[in-house]
C-alpha cells in the first residue's frame, strides 16, 4: 500500500479528563485528594478515538509509518502517566486514552493447540502497559512540589507589580462571587482553587449552575481569564531555564530521547505522557509559542494534547524535522499547528540544541535546580 505519511513518530502530552474539585496549597502547589468522573473517562475515550484516527488510521496524512494499528505491539508504545498531584485521576485518565487509541477487537485472538480461538476479555480489549511514575521515585512528571526554589519563584511572582496589578483588577469581582465561594479565601493568590471550584461546581451542579448564571452570567469567563494568568505566571518564567520552567524542564529529556529513538529506527513509534495542565504551560513558554499564540499561557481544557511529531525530510539529503499541533480539550474538533521558536517546524538538531540545555536529566540535577535536600529521593546526595 503507498502511503503518504512522512510521520517517523511522536511525542503526546496529554491532560487528564473531568475530575471533582481539587485544591492546591497556592504557596506550594500541595495537593489534596480528588477523584475522575465517568465524563472525564469519556472525554479521554474521545481523545483517544481522535488520536487514532491522526495515528493509526492508514488512509490519514499522519498515518505513523510501520506501527500495529489494529493489534497493539506493546514494543512500539511508551506510556507514562503522572502519578502524583491529582491522585489517580492521571492515571485512570490514560486508561480511557488507551481504550479509544487501541479499541478492543476480535483479531486480539490466538488459536490454541487444540484448534479453539480465544478472544481476548471483553470483546477483545487491549491490556496496554502504563508506566505510573511515582513523584518519590521519579521526578519527571511532577517536578514543582517540594521544590523550595520554586516555592520562591512563587512567592516573588505573588508580589511582583503585575500581579499586584492584576489582583487589583480581580478584586470587585472576587468580592461579587463571594457568596458562591463557601467558605474559600477571595486571596488573589488562591486564584486557581477558586476558578477550579467555580468550574467544577458549573460542570456538576445544576443549582450552583443556575445561581451563578442568574446574578453573574460572565462569572465563569471572567474566574477562567484571572486563573489563566495566575497559573500562566506560576508555572513559566522569563529565562526557559528558570525554576518557572521545571514543570517541562523534568520532560525534555524524554521528549528529547524519544525523538533521537525515533530518528535512528528505534521500536518505539509513540510515547504518550498523561499530566497535568502545568508542564503544558511551561512547554510553550519554552519554545515561545504562547509568544506567537498568548492564549497558550494558560489552563489547557481538559483532555487536551500537544503531539511532538517527527517527520523524515521530503528532501533525502536533510535530516528529519519537528512539527508540534495541539488540540484544546473535547469541544476543540482538531489540531492546530503550533509556532515554535518563531517557525512552523525545526530541523531535529535544532529543536534538540534549544531545549537540551534547560533539561534536567536526573533527580540529582533537581535537588540542586530546587535546593531540596531531603524530600524526593535528594537525601542521597547530601
Ligand atoms: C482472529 O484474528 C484474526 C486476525 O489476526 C482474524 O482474521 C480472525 O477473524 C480472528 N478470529 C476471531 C474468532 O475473531
Ligand atoms: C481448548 O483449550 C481451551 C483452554 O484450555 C479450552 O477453553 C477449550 O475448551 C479447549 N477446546 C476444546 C475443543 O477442547
Ligand atoms: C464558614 O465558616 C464558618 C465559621 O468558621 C462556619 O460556621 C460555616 O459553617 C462555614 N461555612 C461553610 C459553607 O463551610
Ligand atoms: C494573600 O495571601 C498572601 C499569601 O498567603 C499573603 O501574603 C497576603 O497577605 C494575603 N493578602 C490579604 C489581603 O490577605
Ligand atoms: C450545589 O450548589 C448549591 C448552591 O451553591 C449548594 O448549596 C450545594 O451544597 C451544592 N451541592 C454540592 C453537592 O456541592
Ligand atoms: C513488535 O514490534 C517490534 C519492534 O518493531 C518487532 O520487533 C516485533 O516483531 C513486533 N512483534 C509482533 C508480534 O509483531
Ligand atoms: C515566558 O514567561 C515569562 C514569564 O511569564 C514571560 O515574561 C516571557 O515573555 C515568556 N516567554 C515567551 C517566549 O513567551
Ligand atoms: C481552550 O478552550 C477554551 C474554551 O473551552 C478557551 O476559553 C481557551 O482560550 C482555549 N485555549 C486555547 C489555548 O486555545
Ligand atoms: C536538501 O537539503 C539540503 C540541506 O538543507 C540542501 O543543501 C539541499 O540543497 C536540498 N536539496 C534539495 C534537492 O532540495
Ligand atoms: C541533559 O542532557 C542533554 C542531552 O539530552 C545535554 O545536552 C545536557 O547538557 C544535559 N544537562 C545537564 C545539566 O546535564
Ligand atoms: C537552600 O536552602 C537552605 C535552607 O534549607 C538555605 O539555607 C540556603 O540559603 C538555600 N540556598 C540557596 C542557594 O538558595
Amino acid at each position: 500500500m503507498v502511503n503518504a505519511s512522512t510521520l517517523l513518530g511522536v511525542v503526546l502530552l496529554a491532560r487528564h479528563g473531568d475530575r471533582l474539585e481539587f485544591f492546591q496549597d497556592p504557596l506550594t502547589y500541595n495537593p489534596a485528594q480528588t477523584f475522575l468522573t465517568p465524563l472525564g473517562s469519556v472525554q479521554e475515550l474521545q481523545l483517544g478515538s481522535f488520536l487514532r484516527s491522526q495515528y493509526l488510521d492508514p488512509r490519514s496524512p499522519t498515518f505513523l509509518n510501520g506501527i500495529s494499528y489494529d493489534v497493539a505491539n506493546i514494543t512500539q508504545l511508551n506510556v507514562r502517566a503522572d502519578g502524583g498531584g491529582e491522585g489517580a485521576v492521571i492515571l485512570e485518565s490514560v486508561y480511557g486514552l488507551l481504550g479509544g487509541l487501541f479499541p478492543p477487537t476480535t483479531d486480539n485472538n490466538i488459536t490454541l493447540a487444540n484448534g479453539t480461538t480465544i478472544v481476548s476479555p471483553f470483546g477483545g480489549y487491549q491490556y496496554i502497559p502504563v508506566e505510573s511514575v511515582e513523584q518519590n521515585l521519579d521526578i519527571s512528571l511532577n517536578s514543582f512540589t517540594s521544590c523550595p526554589n520554586f516555592d520562591n519563584h512563587i512567592s516573588q511572582f505573588y508580589s511582583s507589580g503585575p500581579f499586584l496589578a492584576e489582583a487589583a483588577i480581580a478584586a470587585p469581582f472576587l468580592q461579587n462571587l463571594q457568596p458562591f465561594l463557601g467558605n474559600r479565601s477571595t486571596n488573589f493568590t488562591n486564584m486557581f482553587n477558586i476558578f477550579d471550584y467555580v468550574n467544577v461546581q458549573s460542570i456538576h451542579n445544576a443549582t450552583f449552575f443556575n445561581q451563578l448564571q442568574a446574578a453573574l452570567p460572565t462569572a465563569n469567563a471572567q474566574a477562567y481569564g484571572f486563573a489563566n494568568f495566575h497559573e500562566g505566571g506560576v508555572f513559566s518564567d522569563g529565562s526557559p531555564s528558570g525554576i518557572g520552567n521545571i514543570a517541562i524542564r523534568t520532560i525534555v529529556p524524554s521528549i528529547i530521547s524519544s525523538l533521537q529513538g525515533f530518528a535512528s529506527g528505534g521500536p518505539v513509534k509513540l510515547m504518550l505522557n498523561e499530566i497535568s495542565y502545568k508542564p503544558f504551560i511551561s512547554f510553550f513558554n519554552v519554545t515561545q509559542a504562547a509568544a506567537s499564540q498568548p492564549l497558550l499561557n494558560g489552563i489547557v481544557d481538559y483532555a487536551s494534547a500537544v503531539a511532538i511529531e517527527l517527520h523524515t525530510s521530503r528532501n533525502a539529503t536533510s535530516e528529519p524535522t519537528v512539527y508540534v499541533r495541539f488540540k484544546n480539550g473535547t469541544t476543540d474538533p482538531t489540531f492546530h499547528d503550533v509556532q515554535i521558536f518563531g517557525q512552523r517546524s525545526l530541523p531535529l538538531s535544532q529543536f534538540v540544541s534549544k531545549l537540551a540545555p534547560i533539561a534536567v536529566n536526573t533527580t540529582q540535577q533537581w535537588c540542586t535546580a530546587c535546593n531540596q535536600t531531603s524530600l524526593r529521593g535528594c537525601s542521597v546526595f547530601q
